[in-house]
This record gives structure tokens, C-alpha cells and sequence, in this order.
């Protein structure tokens, strides 16, 4: 099955390609500069020239912050291409993967945000991936539109590094402890995925639309820091003694969070037999991998 993905520079898209040869897919990565997906007449070139059987988006304007001062932007990158993509692939009759976010809820909830649940984003950020979604189902049945939760990889940039670095640099640090979720490794997102596109392959009754995916569990940043501190202190030396829990008040971001974002996957186990793994496990197998591989 041929395959183009966009993104593929991302730490998605990366974990996406680095999986693809397992499952035997022949897979095309592109990401800018060689593709810009804002760019409708590169994008239309591209799906001429390889003629893929699927199309995956991992590309995406991701900085949750940055999107409050770059709005245009984001609304071109997360709405309106997702929205272009969606037309030529109906066009062509190619089917769609693409991704969304938790932060497209509010956080009111106290348990897990269901595919049905009201979606009403707190910042620009989750605003234009909503919007991006609304476009793909408007215009192309043929869909599916995986959301997910802080995420991260070996590849790329995430919390899980970040925290790495000022973990070997600092003795203490604050972490927020009041915005409760589920990390979700992009190593276990990209086994879903691809597990998906095998039964799109294999034409299996398959049931279009919106799916939650995330690591099982929940907790909140506070409690990822400390995780991935008590994880790596037995592989690497830190210097980190202290991680100080903090109320999100006490950091001056510029995109309001949702407090509570967990989701709910009972849909993708009902339909595709796709169970979630346990957040704590697969941070482990994560940074294992991160310092084998270095
Ligand atoms: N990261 C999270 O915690 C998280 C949580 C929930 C959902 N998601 C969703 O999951 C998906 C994958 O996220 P990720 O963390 O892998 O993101 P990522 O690491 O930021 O990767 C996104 C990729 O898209 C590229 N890109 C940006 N604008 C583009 C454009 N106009 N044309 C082509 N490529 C472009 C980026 O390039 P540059 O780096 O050069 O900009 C980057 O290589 C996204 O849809 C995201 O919204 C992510």
C-alpha cells in the first residue's frame, strides 16, 4: 500500500515512517520545505505525481502558545489546509488519516472526554484543530480523525525532553499540578494508526469518523515530571532533588489549558480491538529507548 505522509519531520511523523517498514507499507514522507501543506497546488502535484492509496496529515501548527500571537497561522495550517486535503482526497477517492487534539475540550468534565462529548476549546490553538476537523468531516466520508494527548517520542520535541534537560542542569524545578491528563507515547499512536491502515487495506468494514486515543491512566504534569524523573535516575545521572508542585496561576502562559483533558477510547477498542497501554509503561519502554538508541 502506498502511502503519503506529511509532517514527517515531526516526532509523529517520524515515529510514523521509522514503524511503516514493519507493517510493509511503502511509505512517502514529506514535510516543508519540500511540502507545504498551506500550499494547495504543491499538495495536488504531490498526490499526482506518487498516486497514494492513503493519505496520513501528522503535519500540524503545534505550539499551543505560539498560536495565541500566530493565529493566522495557525488557522491555515490546522483549519484550512486539513480542509484542502480533505477535498482532493475526496476528489480522488483517497482516504484520510489525521490528528486532533484533547485541547479541543474545555476541561469541565470530570471523566473522560467521549467522541460525542461538546467540544468547546479554551485557546486559539484548539480552536483551529477543531475547526480543522469540522472541515474533514463536512467534505470526505472516508475519514479518520484520531484525537490525542500530550504527546511524545524519542524524535522531536516534547515534555518528556524538556524535563530530561532541566532534569540534568537543576536541583529543583516547578511543574503545574493542577491540569490533569493522559500522556500518550507516539510509539504506541503510530502501532494504532498503522494497525488501522492494515484493516483500510484489507478493506474490513470500517467504520469512518473521530477516535480518541491516549496512554491509559491519568495524571497530571506533576505527576509526568516526577515519572519521568523516578525513570531515568536509573539509566542517567540527574541533578534534579526537588520537583515543586505549582498551581498553572503560578506560570504566566499565554493559552489557558483545560484543567481535566483525559479521553475516553472505549470507541476505537469497540470497533478496531485497538487497546490503550498504560501511560507509566509506555514512558518507560520510551525513555529506555531514548538513551539506547543515543
Ligand atoms: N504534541 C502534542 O502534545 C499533541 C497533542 C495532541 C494532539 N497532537 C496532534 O498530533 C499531530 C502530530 O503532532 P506532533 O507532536 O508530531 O507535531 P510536531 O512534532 O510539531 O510535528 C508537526 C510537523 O508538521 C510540520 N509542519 C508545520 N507546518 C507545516 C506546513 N505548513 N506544511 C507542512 N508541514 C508543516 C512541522 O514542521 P516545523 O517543525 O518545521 O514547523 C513538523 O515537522 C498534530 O496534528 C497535533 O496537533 C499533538
Amino acid at each position: 500500500m502506498k502511502i503519503l505522509l506529511t509532517g514527517s519531520n515531526g516526532q509523529l511523523g517520524w515515529e510514523l515512517m521509522n514503524q511503516s517498514k514493519a507493517f510493509g507499507f511503502e511509505m512517502k514522507g514529506v514535510d516543508l520545505p519540500q511540502l507545504d501543506i498551506s500550499d494547495s497546488v504543491q499538495v495536488r502535484d504531490i498526490v499526482a505525481d506518487y498516486r497514494p492509496s492513503l493519505v496520513i496529515n501528522a503535519a500540524a501548527y503545534t505550539s499551543v502558545d505560539g498560536a495565541e500571537t500566530e493565529k493566522d497561522l495557525a488557522f491555515i495550517v490546522n483549519r484550512d489546509s486539513p480542509a484542502h486535503l480533505a477535498q482532493l482526497c475526496s476528489n480522488e477517492g483517497i482516504p484520510l488519516i489525521h490528528f486532533s487534539t484533547d485541547y479541543v475540550f474545555n476541561g469541565n468534565k470530570k471523566n473522560p472526554y467521549k467522541e460525542t462529548d461538546p467540544a468547546s476549546p479554551l485557546n486559539i490553538y484548539g480552536q483551529s484543530k477543531l475547526e480543522g476537523e469540522i472541515n474533514i468531516r463536512s467534505t470526505l466520508k472516508e475519514h479518520i480523525i484520531f484525537r490525542t494527548s500530550w504527546l511524545y517520542g524519542i524524535y522531536g520535541h516534547n515534555f518528556v525532553k524538556t524535563m530530561l534537560g532541566l532534569g540534568r542542569e537543576r536541583k529543583s524545578i516547578q511543574v503545574v499540578k493542577d491540569q490533569y491528563g493522559s500522556p500518550t507515547s507516539t510509539n504506541d499512536l503510530s502501532e494504532a494508526v498503522l494497525t488501522i491502515v492494515s484493516k483500510i487495506q484489507n478493506r474490513n468494514n470500517i467504520e469512518w469518523g473521530t477516535y480518541h486515543y491516549c496512554g491509559q491512566g491519568i495524571t497530571s504534569w506533576h505527576g509526568f515530571a516526577k515519572a519521568i524523573f523516578d525513570i531515568a535516575k536509573h539509566i542517567t545521572s540527574l541533578k534534579i532533588k526537588h520537583v515543586e508542585p505549582v498551581s498553572s496561576d503560578a506560570f504566566a502562559s499565554k493559552a489557558t489549558r483545560p484543567d481535566f483533558s483525559a479521553l475516553d477510547c472505549q470507541r476505537i477498542k469497540k470497533h478496531f480491538g485497538i487497546h490503550t497501554k498504560s501511560w507509566r509503561q509506555s514512558l518507560e519502554i520510551m525513555i529506555n529507548r531514548l538513551f539506547n538508541e543515543q
